[in-house]
């Protein structure tokens, strides 16, 4: 049986993944100093799954709990979540960016080199192309990340680039992530940021619940349909199964992949909205103001090589994306408090 080092395993995505990874007979370790997720995640995995994730409360800059780790588990396989993710805090705080999501990964890629454990799987993030002035990303149209959060996740792929160059024997993906919303089916577990969110979904669910009076949509003066920015939300449960389908496709002959997963179906804020209050049958009160600093009109991805290389398309659409984010709100008001 597999063991799979999860960083990062108690955040957003990562919950979703462990919860794939147990149900799909793996064991897994959870590496997380717990600085953006709560350790209550555990109990709920461990209701969803029958299964226990092993735990390791610590941090990726830590070789000495690294080393540790690695000495306790004999782990087949890395999946690289942890990390800091705040665009507005990474331009006001580049270096603990800097540091955070990019020491910490070298530090973690050198004990991963000392324990001769070399299939990783890495959250990049869509980010790392900025602004490339076309609206669908395929995975090779120019990075050119416009802030620093996607600097780093950029430096992070260059250094794997790097390492798989000198260490031909390591097995890498890089998966670059669009929007992921949604939550668990079973409402036990979802997104739940710490302070007020940054991202659309999480702020429309806390303004359907009744943390927040209303929601703030960032300019209506786009060139798109709505005039509302257009993004690729994807299903967290989706997103978690392109790991293990990563997972699967990684090996001897297929040893470095890139790849994006989205759907390729972008939505505009109204669209979202709309379906958000259809599926809590809420009205989500909004006021338009200007446009946020950074935030492009329009972006999706293409999916297609996802599709081709590793037989993983996403499935679930808005309506599903919205009716798990409210079934998790409206059980969890106060997230996992
Ligand atoms: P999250 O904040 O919910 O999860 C990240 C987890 O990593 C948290 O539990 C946090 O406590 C932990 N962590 C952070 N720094 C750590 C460190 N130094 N040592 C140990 N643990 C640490 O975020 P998420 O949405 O689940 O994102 C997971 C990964 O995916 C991140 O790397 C993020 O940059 C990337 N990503 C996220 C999105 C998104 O919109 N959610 C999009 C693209 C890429
Ligand atoms: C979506 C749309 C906003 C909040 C960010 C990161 C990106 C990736 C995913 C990690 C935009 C609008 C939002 C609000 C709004 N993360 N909006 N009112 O900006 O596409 O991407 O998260 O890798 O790196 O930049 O996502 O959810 O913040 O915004 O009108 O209160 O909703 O303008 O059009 P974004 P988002």
């Amino acid at each position: 049986m597999k063991t799979i080092l999860v960083t990062g395993g108690t955040g957003y995505i990562g919950s979703h993944t462990v919860v794939q990874l147990l149900n799909a007979g793996i064991n897994v370790v959870i590496l997380d100093n717990l600085c953006n997720s709560n350790k209550a995640v555990i109990q709920r995995i461990e209701n969803l799954t029958n299964k226990s994730p092993y735990f390791v409360e610590g941090d990726i800059r830590d070789r000495t709990t690294l080393r540790h780790l690695f000495e306790q588990y004999s782990c087949d396989a890395v999946i690289h979540f942890a990390g800091l993710k705040a665009v507005g805090e990474s331009e006001e705080n580049p270096l603990k960016y800097f540091d955070n999501n990019v020491s910490g990964s070298v530090t973690l890629f050198e004990e991963m080199l000392r324990v001769n454990v070399n299939t990783l799987i890495f959250s990049s993030s869509a980010t790392v192309y900025g602004n490339p002035g076309v609206v669908c990303y395929s995975e090779s149209t120019p990075l050119q990340p416009i802030n620093v959060y996607g600097q780093t996740k950029l430096m992070v792929e260059d250094i794997l680039r790097s390492l798989k160059k000198s260490k031909p024997d390591f097995q890498i993906a890089l998966l670059r992530y669009f929007n992921p919303v949604g939550a668990h089916e079973s409402g036990q577990m979802g997104e739940d940021p710490f302070g007020t969110p940054n991202n659309l979904m999480p702020f429309i669910s806390q303004v359907a619940i009744g943390t927040r009076p209303q929601l703030m949509v960032y300019g209506n003066n786009y060139p798109t349909p709505d005039g509302t920015g257009l993004r690729d939300y994807i299903h967290v449960e989706d997103l978690a199964a392109g790991h293990l389908a990563a997972l699967n496709h990684l090996g001897p002959d297929n040893s470095f992949i890139t790849v994006n997963l989205g759907t390729g179906r972008p939505y505009s804020v109204l669209e979202v909205i709309k379906s958000f209050e259809k599926a809590s049958g809420k009205t989500i009160p909004y006021e338009v103001v200007g446009p946020r600093s950074g935030d492009l009109a329009e972006y999706y991805a293409d999916p297609s090589f996802a599709k081709t290389v590793l037989g993983w398309e996403a499935k679930l659409g808005i309506d599903r994306m919205c009716a798990d984010s409210w079934r998790w709100q409206k059980n969890n008001p106060k997230g996992y408090l």
